[in-house]
């Protein structure tokens, strides 16, 4: 199982959702976040340069999947998170250990 973080634009949620839908994924948690990338978060907006770093409102989603499903989350949240500016976000991938369905306390892949 892998964790599949997506840092994307507000605005582009819904499409996200949309795409997420056409496949087979059970679960999404979405957080309203803050943050900057390597534009320190100026760029993206061409603002002054008054505060050190300018963190701008993103949603963070987290999708836990099977391995065999990672590529084509990745390629989903691409198509439905790209403008092609800067600012479009990052995908994190990380190892998942352990899952619990706190219900009926199943473990591991049968959880997702
Ligand atoms: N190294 C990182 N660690 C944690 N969060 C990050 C990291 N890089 C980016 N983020 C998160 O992703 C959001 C979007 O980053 P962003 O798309 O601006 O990345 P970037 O590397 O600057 O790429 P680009 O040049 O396309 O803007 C940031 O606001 C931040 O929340
Ligand atoms: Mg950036």
């Amino acid at each position: 199982m892998k964790k599949i973080e997506a840092i994307i634009r507000p605005e582009k949620v819904e499409d996200l959702k949309e795409e997420l839908n056409r496949i087979n994924i059970n679960g999404l948690t979405l957080c309203q976040v803050m943050g900057f990338g390597q534009q320190k978060g100026y760029k993206e907006y061409f603002r002054g340069t008054e505060v050190l770093l300018n963190v701008r409102p993103k949603v963070k989603a987290e999708i836990i999947v099977h391995d065999e499903q990672v590529e084509d989350v990745i390629e989903i949240v691409c198509e439905a998170a790209r403008t092609g500016e800067v600012g479009d976000g990052k995908i994190f991938i990380t190892e998942v250990v352990d899952a619990v369905r706190i219900r009926t306390g199943e473990r591991g892949e049968e959880v997702i």
